[in-house]
């Protein structure tokens, strides 16, 4: 089944074609990043309105880099929530104004459970193929609006175990890189700058919610009165220490849902996943307890449509008619 799926859902535009929920033809990814940077972060309004004038274009791409026609396009998924509104409403209703053309199912996925789908991908070039992972397995998902552990029992049932109580992880890394003076987007610049610190250097406080719950927000503002009280403070030690709080907590709490949960298997997803000291943390921790690992290549991580097609893949063989007509959007966070 040639599945092509559409992602809006911030500020990516992106277009892909997945066989089989598996193996990726194409997946086109136009960044936003640059329209919003002088702003500090998403201009939901701007977002909508970039992602109006590049769908069509991103579209045709993934189709060309794949080699087919949309006559070959056996049904269409799209990211219909959470995310911006706006944003949202430009996906869902190009994949609705295609499927209706072509006469062909439409399917809505939830943008959280698309970024799990990420570690089903296989892209042809990863040194581990990424395509036998199956459910039942525990996932951690680290985004700029999400922070989730999931018990995925099947294909299609992902039950939310618990998630923060206050910011995201990306949140919290976009908000300290903000302190430090660091450009937007703030994740990738506080990993890169922590490569030069030391993250024993400062004892920032890990905090202790429910045992699948997070909290970062106590964090954030332990970075920030550090700042204000040590003027020549070493923005690469902040970064270090800071980054290995976060790491430090998401790695233990998902290591113990994957026991209590008793599964072999732990997926890594959603944009922070790309941090390298995440990575590393996770892979350590899931060595010492016997736990296998899967984590997509960094570009699997950030949004894309190549998730969305996988997840949706997995919907339309349960639901083959897929979708009505009055598939709408939801904006609203997961937990
Ligand atoms: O999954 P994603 O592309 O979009 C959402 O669904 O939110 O995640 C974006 C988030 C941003 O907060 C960004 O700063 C963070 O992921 N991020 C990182 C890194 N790369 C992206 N955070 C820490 N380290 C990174 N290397
Ligand atoms: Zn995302």
């Amino acid at each position: 089944m040639i599945v092509l799926g559409i992602e809006t859902s911030c500020d990516e535009t992106s277009a892909a074609v997945v066989q089989n929920g598996r193996r990726i033809f194409s997946n086109i990814i136009a960044s936003q990043t640059e329209l919003h940077a002088p702003f500090g972060g998403v201009v939901p309004e701007l977002a909508a309105r970039r992602h109006i004038e590049a769908i069509g274009y991103i579209v045709d791409q993934a189709l060309a880099q794949a080699g087919i026609a949309l006559d070959d396009v056996d049904a269409y998924a799209v990211a219909n929530g959470p995310g911006l509104v706006g944003a949202l409403l430009v996906g869902v209703n190009y994949a609705k104004g295609l499927a209706f053309a072509q006469n062909k199912p439409l399917v809505g996925v939830h943008h959280v459970e698309g970024h799990v789908s990420a570690n089903l991908l296989d892209d042809g070039k990863s040194p581990k193929a990424c395509s036998v992972l199956s459910p039942p397995f525990l996932s951690l998902v680290v985004s700029g609006g999400h922070t989730i552990l999931l018990d995925v029992q099947d294909y299609n049932t992902y039950n939310v175990l618990g998630g923060t109580k206050d910011d995201a992880a990306g949140e919290a890394f976009d908000k300290v890189a903000r302190v430090l003076g660091l450009p937007f987007p703030g994740g990738p610049e506080v990993d890169k700058l922590a490569r030069e610190g030391n993250p024993l250097a400062i004892r920032f406080p890990r905090a202790k919610v429910g045992a699948y719950e997070f909290s970062f927000s106590g964090l954030k503002t332990a970075v920030m009165q550090y700042i204000v009280k040590n003027k020549d403070y070493n923005a690469a030690d902040v970064a270090a220490s800071f980054q290995q709080a976060v790491v430090d907590v998401l790695a233990e709490n998902t290591v113990k849902a994957a026991q209590d949960k008793g599964y072999a298997d732990i997926a890594l997803a959603g944009g922070v996943a790309c941090n390298r000291a995440l990575r590393a943390e996770m892979k350590k921790a899931c060595e010492e307890n016997g736990l296998r690992l899967w984590m997509p290549p960094p570009i699997l991580c950030t949004d894309n449509a190549a998730m969305v097609a996988a997840r949706g893949y997995y919907r339309l063989l349960s639901e083959p008619a897929g979708d009505g007509w009055d598939l709408d959007v939801f904006p609203g966070r997961m937990v």
